[in-house]
């Protein structure tokens, strides 16, 4: 792709490997975009000059980051490539347009998170990028004192300016607002430690999911976690505060089985009597089955008049990506939002693998409660049968594109 300009062109970082569902979805939500150019974590569209659908577009599931495109650099020397990007139109359009803005740069990935060790982070290179950005910015006047701020302090919807290294020597610059919390990070990235005594990768993967979608649990709440063994999840919701409930038929890992706040059910999650799961108000569910049979179990807990789950946090596996087609995944969150789950998101974590992520509550708003179908509750505003399912791919994304691209 040569040059693309402001408000031609979107691109997305993603998982490498995960472009071909990721383009799936996009066909299905934006028929008119036209694939661009496009490597293993990276992919980007010709969307037409209508800034404004592209900012009304969500996110996608298997997108890690969205960001409007305002040009490309390739320069082998860092020096000049740092002073190139500021001289870019849009970028110093966008610039002059904000009060604040807040820069994040990050390099494509090109290994599965887990993979000989690797976890998706910040690199070395990444920082070196963003220090000679700001020194070029300074050099050239292109930002002032105070104009650049820190994404963590930055108000929401904040402009983001995102410079992505699909190669070392190859950035693609373009924007978003910071409207999520995923947004504020560099590459969706949230900052997450792992212990030293981390028990599995599923410690990544819980703190991820409870990072980036807030759910209002508290410590002493109790959770069941469906595939528990050998117990990261677990040891992250231990580490919060949190009483586990755990079951599965797999022996767990001493630091979690040995925790006073856990309790071990060793057995299938169909063998335990549904009223060992009533202290319960969260459910996670990680099984190493296909999506629908994670759902039939999930389904026979949150159905159960003896229970009274307020959220959810599921791990979808994903043998192939054909069990992740645009219909499948709305067919997830149906199935979901039929149990009385309104505030439902989708999306693949960062340290997701080959799975997903779905978080669900029963409103947003009103986060307490609704019985299930079998046992609805009369009055409550969220039981009006009429009333529109709040379904949501991920937070939105909704964008106010800056003055100069309206
Ligand atoms: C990916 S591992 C779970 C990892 C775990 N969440 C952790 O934090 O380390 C999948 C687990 O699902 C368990 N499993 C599969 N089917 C199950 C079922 N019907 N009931 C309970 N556990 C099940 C397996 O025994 C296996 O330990």
């Amino acid at each position: 792709m040569s040059s693309p300009t402001a408000s031609q062109f979107v691109f997305f970082t993603c998982q490498p490997g995960a472009e071909q569902p990721l383009k799936a979805e996009l066909a299905a939500s934006q028929p008119e975009w036209r694939l661009a150019f496009s490597r293993p974590g990276f992919v980007s569209f010709k969307c037409g000059d209508n800034v404004g659908a592209i900012l009304a577009s969500r996110q996608p599931t298997f997108a890690r980051t969205l960001s409007i495109s305002l040009g490309r650099v390739s320069n082998s020397s860092l020096t000049a490539a740092a002073h190139e990007v500021w001289q870019i139109e849009g970028v110093a359009a966008l610039v002059a347009s904000q009060e604040s803005i807040v820069l994040q740069v990050w390099q494509r990935d090109s290994l599965l998170p887990g993979e000989n060790g690797f976890e998706p982070t910040l690199t070395p290179l990444a920082e070196e990028v963003r220090q000679a950005l700001l020194a070029a910015a300074r050099e050239s006047d292109a930002l002032t004192d105070g104009h650049l701020i820190d994404a963590k302090v930055a108000p929401t919807d904040s402009v983001v300016l995102d410079v992505v290294m699909v190669e070392p020597n190859e950035w693609y610059i373009g924007w978003h607002r910071a409207l999520a919390r995923h947004q504020r990070w560099p590459g969706g990235m949230l900052p997450i430690a792992a212990p030293d005594d981390m028990v599995s990768r599923a410690y990544l993967k819980m703190e991820e999911a409870l990072k980036w979608s807030g759910l209002p649990a508290v410590r002493g709440d109790v959770w069941v976690e469906l595939g528990c063994a050998p117990g990261g999840a677990s040891q992250a919701l231990l580490n919060r505060g949190f009483q586990v409930i755990g079951v599965d038929p797999a022996e767990v890992d001493e630091l979690v089985a040995g925790n006073p706040r856990f309790v071990h059910m060793r057995k299938r999650s169909n063998e335990v009597r549904r009223v060992e799961y009533a202290p319960a108000k969260w459910l996670a569910a990680d099984l190493n089955v296909a999506p629908q049979y994670t759902l039939d179990a999930v389904e026979d807990v949150v159905a159960h008049p003896s229970t009274s789950i307020r959220g959810l946090v599921l791990t979808l596996k994903l043998a192939d990506w054909s069990v992740a087609s645009p219909e499948l995944l709305t067919q997830y969150i149906e199935r979901v939002r039929s149990w009385g789950f309104r505030d439902i998101r989708l999306r693949q974590l960062v340290h997701n693998r080959q799975e997903l992520c779905l978080v669900a509550l029963h409103s947003r708003g009103q986060r307490r409660m609704k019985r299930s179908r079998r046992r609805p509750t009369k009055g409550a505003p969220d039981d009006s049968p009429s009333g529109p399912p709040e379904v949501r791919f991920d937070a939105p994304t909704k964008m106010v594109p800056p003055h100069h691209l309206r």
